[in-house]
C-alpha cells in the first residue's frame, strides 16, 4: 500500500531567461519580457510529494520533519533571495525556466531520499502557472 505525502514550501528569486548564443533580438523574440537584462523576481511555490509504504513501526511515509530539513537545505537555503542565474551554479549554463528549476529541485533532492521513495515535484512560477516533474 502506497501512499503520497506532501509539504508545500516557497522561496522568492530573480531570474533572466535567455541564450548566451543568440542574439539581444532572437532572445527577445522567444523570451519577451523575461529576456530583460535587469532581471525579474517570482514568488515560486512549490509541492514536494514523497510516495512510499507506510513504515510499520512509526506509520509515516517519512518523517515530515527529516522532509522539512531536506527543502530547507536543497532549495530554500540555495534558492531564497538569489538571482538564479548568477548566484545559483546549476544555472550558470541552464536557462532558469519553471521546467528547468523544477528539474535540478528534482535531482537535488532525490539524492537525499531512501531510494524505495519516489518523489515529485510541482512548482508554481505564478498561482496560474506550474510544472510538475518526478523523473
Ligand atoms: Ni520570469
Amino acid at each position: 500500500m502506497k501512499v503520497t505525502v506532501s509539504r508545500k514550501a516557497h522561496f522568492n528569486a530573480a531570474h533572466r531567461l535567455f541564450r548566451k548564443d543568440w542574439t539581444f533580438e532572437k532572445n527577445d523574440e522567444i523570451f519577451g519580457k523575461c529576456n530583460n537584462p535587469n532581471f525579474h523576481g517570482h514568488n515560486y511555490e512549490l509541492i514536494v510529494s514523497v510516495t512510499g509504504e507506510i513504515d510499520k513501526e512509526t506509520g509515516y511515509v517519512i518523517d515530515m520533519k527529516i522532509l522539512k530539513d531536506i527543502i530547507k537545505s536543497e532549495v530554500e537555503d540555495a534558492f531564497d533571495h538569489k538571482n538564479l542565474n548568477v548566484e545559483v551554479p546549476e544555472f550558470r549554463d541552464l536557462n532558469p525556466t519553471a521546467e528547468n528549476i523544477a528539474v535540478v529541485i528534482f535531482n537535488k533532492m532525490k539524492s537525499k531520499l531512501d531510494s524505495d521513495l519516489s518523489l515529485e515535484i510541482t512548482l508554481y512560477e505564478t498561482p496560474r502557472n506550474f510544472v510538475t516533474y518526478s523523473g
